[in-house]
Formats: structure tokens, sequence, C-alpha cells
């Protein structure tokens, strides 16, 4: 296939099995809203295991914006808030990364100020930040906006507050969670995310000497402190990434080692595997996935808060299911708008039928290479996946999306014997 691409792409030809070893990296929205933790204290806050991403890339640029000294080594950095700005007017980075949202509570909570353009992010749904809004509002805040920014002060400090999240939001009970550490008095807040990627946060947060209890609970209650110090924290292994590697390996009838995983952190996917008939064996070096002693069979899955099955594997499960046996019932109930993935999976010869946020896959026989572009990180690997069992050449463009949110992967696949190449 000649294609006329003026643009970067990932070049893959299916039909190869992955077999090897893959190692995984530090997870990608633990790493973000750890990074702007360091905005919490004047002292140097050590973060390892931080992946190499666009996303980590661009928060260390916007919290050098906002005064704090970046020291990278490797996956290694280090960040200092001597002395911070409460404002930013760089409309453009922050727009590109949802997580910018977290800057809000902690800027807020050291300067008694902000001000920042809303965030951008994956064109997944509507993102409302409604929530994190009404909760520092609780917390003593006035918020206003201002053409494009968010504005909130609190000259006199925020207070302790009880806040019931109306809804399961992972970034609200992160920015609500960093504000109420330097807050005075407690806070208790009900119905919060339970992601392993807010357990670290809390954890590395109580390291530097925050007061939070409850973590992996529904409620957590944060005893309010008058400063926060450094701390040297390891970013846990990134669970999305896991079942995209797990999934790639059933898909291709493969067999691969995930080294550094945290089985614990994937049950729900991990079922879903099982159920489909790979086989998931878990050991002291990590996860091993091995493809079914059959075809995979067809597998319903609805997408929940954790730990139910975690929207940002949905997009790879369905391309896991698209040459399965039988046929699986995808529900996607977190965002209105995260099927964006099936007319690209069509193009590649997937038989999919979308009743509102439900998608049923018919297994077919062969998918077979085509020219896709994916609108955000996890739709992009959808199609990464289902090229890697396409019959020829598959084209996925926009290949900025997969550098958003996957540490090497191109390497992590050619090390596995996938026949697959970023051109241009
Ligand atoms: C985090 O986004 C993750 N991003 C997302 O991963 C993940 O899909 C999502 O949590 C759910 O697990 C980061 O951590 C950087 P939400 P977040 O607030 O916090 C609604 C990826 O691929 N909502 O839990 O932005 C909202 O509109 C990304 O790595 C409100 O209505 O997600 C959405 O429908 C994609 N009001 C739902 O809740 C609010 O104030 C979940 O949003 C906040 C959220």
């Amino acid at each position: 296939m000649t294609l006329p691409l003026h643009e970067p792409a990932i070049r893959i030809i299916g039909g190869q099995r992955l077999s090897g070893r893959i190692a995984i990296s530090g997870a990608k929205n633990a790493a973000l809203k750890l990074m702007a933790a360091s905005l919490l204290t004047d002292q140097p806050l050590i973060l390892d295991n931080v992946p190499q991403l666009l996303d980590t890339v661009t928060m260390a640029e916007l919290l050098s914006h906002h005064g704090v000294t970046l020291n990278q080594q490797g996956n290694q950095w280090t960040m200092q808030a001597t002395n911070v700005a409460p404002t930013d007017t760089c409309f453009d980075l922050v727009r590109t990364i949802r997580a910018s949202i977290v800057l809000l509570g902690p800027l807020l909570a050291r300067c008694g100020y902000v001000r920042l353009p809303f965030p951008g992010g994956d064109a997944i749904g509507n993102r409302k930040i409604d929530y994190h809004l009404h909760g520092l509002q609780l917390l003593g805040a006035q918020v206003q906006f201002d053409d494009g920014f968010i504005m909130a002060e609190a000259p006199n400090g925020l207070h302790g507050a009880t806040m019931h999240f109306p809804n399961v939001t992972v970034t609200g009970t992160e920015n609500l969670l960093m504000a109420a550490c330097l807050a005075k008095g407690t806070s208790v807040l009900h119905n919060v995310a339970r992601e392993p990627e807010v357990g670290d946060l809390i954890a590395c947060l109580n390291n530097m000497g925050a007061r939070i209890e409850g973590a992996g609970s529904e409620t957590l209650v944060i005893h309010g402190v008058d400063r926060l110090q450094g701390a040297t924290h390891r970013v846990i292994p990134d669970r999305v990434e896991t079942g995209t590697y797990a999934f790639a390996a059933a898909m291709t009838g493969g067999d691969l080692l995930l080294t550094g995983a945290n089985p614990d952190h994937l049950h729900s996917e991990l079922a879903s595997l099982r159920a489909a008939g790979a086989n998931v064996s878990i050991g002291a070096e990590g996860l091993r996935v091995t493809a079914a002693d059959q075809a995979l069979q067809g597998v319903d899955i609805i997408t929940d808060p954790y730990p139910g099955f975690a929207t940002d594997m949905q997009a790879q499960f369905m391309a896991m299911m698209t040459r399965a046996k039988g046929a699986s019932l995808i529900t996607e109930t977190i965002y209105e708008n995260r099927l964006r993935h099936v007319p690209e999976l069509q193009k590649l010869g997937a038989n999919i039928t979308v009743h509102g946020q439900s998608a049923l896959v018919r297994g077919v026989d062969q998918l077979h290479g085509a020219v896709v572009s994916a609108t955000d990180i996890r739709a992009s690997v959808s199609l990464v996946l289902a090229g890697l069992v396409a019959e020829g050449e598959t084209w996925v463009q926009k290949p900025y999306h997969l550098d958003r949110g996957y540490e090497g992967l191109v390497e992590k696949l050619q090390s596995c014997h996938a026949t697959i190449e970023r051109v241009g």
C-alpha cells in the first residue's frame, strides 16, 4: 500500500504473534497529579518512575510557568516550588491536557489565588468541572469566570468542609484532596474516586506530611496542616498500559510477560480477559498472558468507576473482541462520546453496531489493513492493536495521541516481534 502520507503515522504489518517481555512504565494518570503536588510545598519533591510522555513534558512545562524548578534524570524528576506564580496565560499548553485542572487546588491552597485557562484533553465528552469548582467554593473560595479563564481566590485561606460528589470524578477528588491538605480544619469528601492513581497521590501526600485517612474507601477525611515538606515517591505502574499489552498478547495468539505490572489494579479487566479464554498468570516477575487454547470468546463489558471495568481500557478490549467467536456487547457509561474508535475499526473490517452508549461487536474471521486515525489516546492504541492482527498494512495517523500516553510503544512492540514502525 503506497500512501500519500504527508504526516507522521505508525505503520503496522499484521500477523505476528507477540512474544517476549515488556516492562510496564509508571502510570501517566498518577504521575501528572503527583507532579502537581510539588506546588503544595517549598521543599523538593522527588518522583521516580515518571513515564517519558508528551503529557508529563507538558505538565513539567506548565509547572515551570508557575515557578517550579524541575530537574529530570531519566525517569526521575526533582521539583521544587520555592516561589509560586498563581496565574497562567498559556492557553495552548493548558488546553492540551485535562490534567491541567489539578493545578487549581494546589495553587489556590498555596497562594490564596489562582487564574487558569479552562482545561483541555481528549475529545471524549463534555469533561465538566462543576464538581471541582463547587468543592473549592465549599472550602471557602470565590470562583469566577473571565473569557476562558477560571479565577478562584481565598484571601483568608481555605477552611475544612464536607463535600458529597454527585458522581465519581477522579481529578475532582484529586483537586479537592490537595486543596484540603492545607485548609484550616478537617474536610470530609464523600463518594470519592477510588482509582489506584488516587491512592498513589494520597500515599505521596501523607509522605509529605498530610493527614489523609480512608484511602481506598468511598470517604476521605483530611485534617488540614500548616505546611507540607518534600518527599521521595515512586509512581505506581500503569494499569492501562498493562491492560493494553495484555489484550495485545491474547488477540495475537502470543505470550507476553509484563514485568513490573500490578495485577491488583486490573481485577475487572483481567476477569474479562480470562472469560474470553486467555490464560493469565501472576508470578514474581509480573503478569503473564498467553493466547487462549482456542479462539477468544465474545464477552460483554460495561465500564464503571474503579474497581469496575476501566473506561480507559474499553477501546482496547473492543479491538480484541473484533475477531472473537460470537458477540460482545460493550457499554460505555463514563463518557458520552467514547465510541469514536468504532468507525475506524469498521474501516479495518470489524462488524460493530452502535446503539446509544453500547456497541455490539460481532467477531469476524479476519481484519484487513487500512489507513485509520483516532481522536484520543486510547482510541489510537485500539487501532494499533487491531493493526497487529489485520491482514496487510495498517497506517495509524496522528501518532502524537499515542505519544501522550504510552512510553516507547513502538519500541516495546518491536521487541516482541511486531512488525511496526514510525513513519514521517
Ligand atoms: C480521569 O479523567 C483520567 N484522566 C481519564 O483518563 C479517565 O478516563 C477518567 O479519569 C475516568 O477514569 C486523568 O486522570 C488525567 P472524571 P477525569 O472527572 O478526572 C464527569 C486517559 O485516557 N464530571 O472522572 O477528567 C465528566 O464529564 C484519560 O488517560 C462532571 O460531570 O475524569 C465525565 O463524564 C481519558 N463534573 C465523568 O464525570 C466534574 O466536575 C468522569 O470524569 C467532573 C467530572
